[in-house]
């Protein structure tokens, strides 16, 4: 786990966190840390404040949708100001070779370059006067470029009326994470989401290792290859011989060689999963059904209802045959289509649970509008949205 700062600093009672999907990311966090998160806001898109009762350093390893976090040091009243707490705990950890950088959110460039100044000024009256800046692109540096360069990078966002900064502790090391997506032996980037994204999606389902997640719409096995490297057992269905096969070599390699360690791919119909189980329940059930058909431009209103119409069948007979076979404290976590329409509406594969004795899943005192919006990840005219459920006691 990169820790770039001390990881006892993040028992802070206010805690940043750089969001990779949105509101999406937030839900992944009250997740994994349940009710030691009291609430969450979102100051600006990018960024969300989590007041926490105490944010175990260990459980931060488990974030996927998060870029980075850190505590709340201080909050000052103008971009001009002097920033006495975050200077003295900057100084604690620094000497006069280190990298330095700040990473502005929702900040306009002339209050950035007062902050960066700000910091500075401060850093030097220390004594640390030859402490090296790093001037990102953007104004954000990226947590794959703090962790190469080594850089104590601090978060910023307009923050109750004034700037919240806070220095970044904990960055994920997402290097591995990638090379899943791009090496694997058959990538198919066509229809594979990205390993960040499943590995997010396989964390909302909150199992432990050695417990069994199913993707009964498995394809090239993006989920389960994550689901695997969580060392949970690994179940997966298609339609396509071709896509199980895919899977297969997929799971294969993203474990070495070894064959059919930990996972079972077959052949078969996601409405239909009882029977192909034979009765069996799993822990979870992570998934993606359909992606709507290859949009050259964003169709009117009245065709994407026809779309989404269409594909919500084979969505409602799937999320009932889910729903059979899912042990009564499992999660059951799907994606659906967003389309994005010429008319600027969008139109949204809705889910209705109940029918199926499924409730929607609301970690710890938070509260999600279902569906739960991704930000950053789309297909062209289509966004992701997601539905967690959980059986009806
Ligand atoms: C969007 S893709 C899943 C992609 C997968 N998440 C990945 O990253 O590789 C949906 C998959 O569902 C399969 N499929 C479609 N209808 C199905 C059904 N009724 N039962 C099982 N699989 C089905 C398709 O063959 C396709 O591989």
């Amino acid at each position: 786990m990169p820790f770039t700062l001390p990881p006892s600093l993040l028992e802070s009672d206010e805690v940043a966190l750089v969001l990779a999907f949105g509101k999406l990311s937030v839900l992944e966090a009250c997740a994994l840390f349940g009710r030691d998160i009291q609430r969450a806001e979102e100051p600006v898109e990018r960024v969300s404040v989590l007041h926490v009762d105490h944010l175990a350093p260990r459980f931060l390893g488990e974030l996927s949708g998060a870029h980075k976090c850190g505590p709340i040091t201080e909050v000052v009243e103008q971009a001009s100001s002097d920033q006495p707490k975050l200077v003295d705990l900057l100084s604690s950890h620094l000497d006069e070779k280190s990298n330095i950088s700040l990473s502005g959110y929702g900040i306009s460039e002339d209050d950035y370059e007062d902050l960066v100044r700000s910091m500075l000024d401060g850093l030097r009256e220390k004594g640390l006067r030859k402490v090296r800046l790093l001037r990102p692109d953007g104004n954000e540096l990226l947590s794959e470029q703090v962790l190469a360069r080594e850089s104590a990078d601090v978060v910023a966002f307009p923050y109750h009326g004034g700037f919240a900064l806070a220095p970044t502790a904990w960055v994920p090391d997402s290097a591995k994470m990638r090379q899943r997506g791009t090496r694997r032996p058959a990538p198919h980037p066509d229809i594979a989401l990205s390993p960040r994204l499943a590995r997010t999606l396989v964390n909302l389902a909150g199992l432990a290792p050695g417990q069994a997640l199913l993707d009964p719409f498995c394809g090239a096995g993006t989920i389960l290859v994550e689901a695997l490297a969580k060392s949970l057992r690994c179940l997966g269905v298609d339609s396509r011989a071709s896509r199980v096969q895919e899977a297969r070599e997929n799971l294969r390699w993203s474990i070495g060689g070894v064959t059919d360690m930990g996972y079972d791919i077959r052949k078969g119909d996601a409405r239909d999963l009882q029977r192909m189980l034979r009765g069996t329940k799993v822990n979870g059930i992570v998934t993606e059904p359909l992606l709507l058909p290859r949009l050259d431009a964003r169709p009117k209103t009245a065709t994407a209802q026809a779309m989404v119409e269409e594909a919500a069948r084979v969505y409602n007979d799937a999320l009932a045959s889910m729903a059979e076979c899912i042990q009564p404290d499992g999660r059951i976590v799907v994606v659906v289509p967003a389309v994005q329409t010429m008319d600027g509406d969008e139109v949204t594969l809705t889910l209705d649970g109940r029918r199926v004795g499924l409730r929607l899943y609301q970690p710890g005192p938070v509260g999600f509008d279902y569906p739960v919006r991704l930000s950053f990840e789309s297909t062209r005219w289509i966004r992701r949205a997601v539905y967690v459920f959980e059986p009806r006691s």
